[in-house]
């Protein structure tokens, strides 16, 4: 656990994004809104936030939004990935998420980022010992 003053520069501007982004977030349904921001490999940063609908089914992460807009604007490689929570908890990747890091950035550096500044740094490998069970998870899709 480190604290988010440590981080790199980069790193912490794609921080600041991923809080912007956080406060776009649509969950009327959960009431956590999340943001998350990506570094592309050339250095560019996309943010995204949570996008529910009525049908659980199709809630969609802030990560899982970000790497979609960054990869909608030609970036498929992935240095790191930002997760704002929405307290002073750490909310790792869901199952679906990770199948998307996977896929496009098995061994981006995860930056899982709680609501008081303090952040827990992650490969997707370190993850399976992370569990992301809990209410905050939209697992059971
Ligand atoms: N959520 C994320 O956006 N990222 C995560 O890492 C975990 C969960 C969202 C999904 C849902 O909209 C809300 O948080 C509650 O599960």
């Amino acid at each position: 656990m480190i604290d988010e003053q440590t981080l790199s520069p980069k790193e912490q501007e794609a921080l600041a994004a991923a809080r912007s982004a956080r406060r776009r977030a649509y969950a009327p349904y959960s009431g956590k809104q999340v943001g998350a921001a990506v570094i592309t490999e050339s250095g560019a940063i996309f943010a995204s936030c949570n996008m529910e609908n009525e049908s659980s089914e199709l809630w969609v992460c802030a990560e899982r939004n970000a790497i979609a807009t960054a990869v909608a604007n030609g970036e498929r490689q992935f240095r790191t990935i930002v997760v704002i929570a929405p307290d002073s908890r750490y909310w790792p990747p869901c199952r679906s998420c990770r199948r998307v890091i996977a896929e496009f950035a098995p061994d981006a550096d995860i930056l899982m980022c709680n609501g008081s500044g303090l952040v827990h740094r992650a490969s997707l490998n370190d993850l399976g010992s992370i569990p992301f069970t809990g209410p905050h998870h939209g697992e059971q899709h």
